[in-house]
């Protein structure tokens, strides 16, 4: 018997003018959570894809419990005992959760019927063993991102599978939920199944990981006991070099209240939201999720309906019904959600850059094509963007450099009130500093910037004041030089405590 549960050797993966994975390896041992962290566009989920027959390897091979398998597709992967819950999760919304776990693997009764009653008690079961107590006649749809990601979970465990691989799962998961799928990793680890986590979440690699391994630009890097790695360590051995300022704060002058907000109300949503932003300043977001920050932002942008409040911009009230109108006043807005805010993937980078800005970038009638492939340039080299060619289509990206596209998209408009919801989410921590300066870029040119983020070390890092939301309401109000300026008096707020003078 091997060692290791399942061990990839001297892969290597090539797309057309990329090399994804250059003899790359990885070997996991039952019973451990391995971490795998790497910048964007490292060759994460290429690997992965590997592992669960997606892409097949130009050479390498896959050993499981040290014999050699070669996976034609996911079928003979799954088949191997290798499951994988991809962050864009495969939920069939409207069936339920019993349909979801059971699909193509239907238990059928005497009758050559589907076994209902006995599908239904074992979802429940395997459900309840993930912690998760629910009806599984239930629509999937109608539970959050952490009970749909525990049914995927759940697939893997019915299958038997050896080992679990997640991409970056808690990504989209509340404080809450993050917990725990950390739990439920460590029941399936003492139960022997090895599980690989990919995030670009340091702490989260500290707190759960038994070993990491680092990889870069396709390559294997380093593998060792999560003891024997430290932030620094970690960094290093991911970007290559040290990085010394993880949070380059700069400061702008503080202007005029570019954006205000008064009494801003939506249905059991928000409840007399106030607060005003300054040119020259960031003014951070901060709350546990669910707290009304992104709801307080798309109803600023004009993306959700509001049922009262006023809102100016630069002293002067603007009605805003749609995000059009929005833009129209000066507001860009990178949402959340990425996917939802029109990336165009089949389409090039340079023609997506342009998206929230065309007339911009038109001389005449026509587009300016030197333009756009200057400031192409410009946003691949300032956002980092890895990509083989100017002109890759977006979809080929991964995921980390889609954002990337996206961000520089909205920079690329000449507002002047930007709000970040969520900007460093799936990104490395090179990009994240790319990012920060992007804002810092913007504070001096006398931008407003509104940073929503559920990363206290980047609220802290980056704002000059923050607001603190709970349940719908603003909780404090703290200005950079207040003695309430610190990770325990912003918790204390999102929780709902009060912060004396
Ligand atoms: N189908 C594809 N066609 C062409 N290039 C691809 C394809 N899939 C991935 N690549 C390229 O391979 C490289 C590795 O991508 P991969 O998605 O594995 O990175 P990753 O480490 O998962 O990054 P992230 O943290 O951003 O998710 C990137 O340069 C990417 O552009
Ligand atoms: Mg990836």
């Amino acid at each position: 018997m091997s060692e290791y549960v399942v061990e990839l050797r001297n892969a290597t993966k090539t797309f057309p003018g990329v090399v994804a994975l250059d003899e790359m390896q990885l070997a996991v041992k039952p019973g451990e959570i391995h971490g795998l962290i790497g910048e964007n566009g490292a060759g994460k989920s290429t690997l992965i894809k590997v592992l669960t027959g997606v892409h097949q390897p130009d050479k390498g091979e896959i050993y499981v419990n040290g014999e050699k398998k070669i996976f034609r597709n996911p079928n003979d992967s799954a088949a191997a005992g290798i499951a994988c819950v991809y962050q864009e999760l495969n939920i069939e919304s409207l069936l339920s959760i019993t349909d979801n776990i059971f699909i193509n693997k239907w238990i059928k009764g005497k009758s050559g019927l589907l076994d209902y009653k006995t599908m239904h008690k074992k979802a429940k079961e395997v459900m309840a063993s993930l912690g998760q107590e629910v009806e599984p006649e239930k629509p999937a749809g109608t539970f959050g991102m952490g009970v749909q990601q525990m049914i995927e979970i759940a697939k893997a465990v019915l299958i038997d599978a050896k080992m679990i691989i997640m991409d970056e799962p808690t990504s989209s998961l509340g404080e809450g939920e993050v917990a725990q799928l950390m739990k439920t990793c460590r029941e399936l680890r003492d139960r022997g199944i090895g599980i690989v986590f990919v995030s670009h979440k340091l702490e989260e690699l500290f707190e759960l990981c038994d070993r990491v391994t680092v990889i870069r630009d396709g390559k294997y890097i380093e593998t060792r006991d999560i003891d024997g790695w430290t932030n620094d360590s970690l960094i290093s051995a991911m970007v290559g070099r040290t990085l010394d300022n993880l949070f380059p704060k700069e400061f702008g002058a503080k202007g005029d209240a570019a954006l205000k907000v008064e009494g801003l109300e939506e249905g059991g949503v928000l409840f007399d939201v106030n607060f005003e932003a300054y040119n020259g300043q960031i003014l951070g977001f901060a709350g546990l999720v669910g707290a009304g920050r992104t709801e307080t932002m798309r109803a600023i942008f004009g993306a959700d309906p509001i049922d009262g409040g006023k809102i100016y911009v630069h002293g002067k009230e603007v009605q805003i019904k749609s995000p059009r109108d929005a833009i129209k006043s000066g507001i860009a807005f990178l949402t959340e959600d990425r996917k939802g805010q029109g990336l165009v993937l089949e389409q090039s980078i340079p023609n997506n850059l342009i998206l929230a800005n065309l007339q911009g970038f038109t001389k005449g009638l026509f587009l300016d094509e030197k333009l756009i492939e200057e400031k192409g340039w410009e946003s691949i080299k300032g956002l980092q963007i890895k990509t083989p060619i100017l002109d890759e289509i977006t979809g080929q990206l991964s995921g980390g450099n889609q954002q990337k596209v996206v961000i520089g998209k909205w920079i690329n408009t000449d507002a002047d009130i930007y709000i970040f919801d969520e900007p460093t989410r799936g990104i490395d921590v090179g990009a994240k500093i790319e990012v920060y300066n992007v804002m810092n870029r913007l504070v001096k040119r006398g931008k407003c910037v509104i940073m929503v983020s559920s990363e206290m070390p980047e609220i802290l890092g980056m704002s000059d004041r923050v607001i603190v939301m709970r349940g719908g309401r603003i909780m404090a109000d703290v200005e950079r030089d207040s003695k309430h300026f610190n990770q325990e008096s912003l918790m204390k707020a999102a929780w709902g405590g009060t912060l004396d003078e």
